[in-house]
């Protein structure tokens, strides 16, 4: 998993939490990397399982609810290093289409070790996004928190349902629908 990841993760705990947080999720995970990350360097994907575990009992939290926040933390990071992704298109459904097809598309070009989920996209009869997640890394909630702040982003409301389509979360389904 890329660097940026990790940087902005810790980032975002020590705002929520505090530095002491920080200190105590690195120290109480086994680390292949020592816990130092620089945001173009590549680490095993078991260490944020492994920092969001840790945060997810220390702070007492769901650590689903913990990856949704970070994915809405990490939307404000991507506007501001990626702005030109944004100013691309005009709606979240656009911008949301074009994560599988042209963003992360980029991204892979730019880091050839990056591993990307894979998105589905198309639109329903009622006008709804249907957005069908697979990745092995099961970071459904951290795409959800991702969606919901592109929702904002674009300043158009619309409704987010997740459903979970396997036991292990490999693939989740969003359907975004306008508000009535
Ligand atoms: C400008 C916008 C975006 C950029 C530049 C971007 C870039 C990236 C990068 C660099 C990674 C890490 C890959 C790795 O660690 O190897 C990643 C992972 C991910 N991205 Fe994006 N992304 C963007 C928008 C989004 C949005 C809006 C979503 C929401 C649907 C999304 C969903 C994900 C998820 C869920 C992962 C975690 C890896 C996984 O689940 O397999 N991304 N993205």
């Amino acid at each position: 998993m890329k660097g940026i990841v990790f940087t902005e993760f810790l980032d975002m705990v020590e705002k929520e939490f505090g530095y002491e947080m920080v200190d105590h999720i690195l120290e109480s995970s086994d680390l292949e990397s020592g816990g130092i990350y620089t945001a173009v360097g590549t680490y095993n994907h078991a260490e944020i399982v492994q920092l969001l575990t840790h945060l997810s009992i220390k702070a007492e939290m769901d650590p689903g609810v913990l990856l949704n926040a970070f994915g809405k933390y990490l939307f404000d990071t991507f506007l501001k290093v990626y702005p030109h992704f944004f100013q691309a298109v005009d709606n979240a459904f656009d911008f949301l289409k074009s994560i599988d097809n042209h963003i992360h598309v980029e991204v892979k070009k730019l880091y050839p070790d990056a591993v990307l989920p894979k998105f589905e996209t198309h639109e329903n009869e009622n006008g709804t996004l249907v957005m069908t997640y697979t990745s092995e890394r099961r970071m459904g909630a951290l795409a959800e928190g991702l969606i919901e702040k592109s929702i904002v982003h674009y300043k158009v409301p619309y409704f987010v349902e997740k459903n979970t389509l396997n036991e292990d979360g490999s693939m989740v389904e969003f359907l975004i629908s306008p508000q009535q």
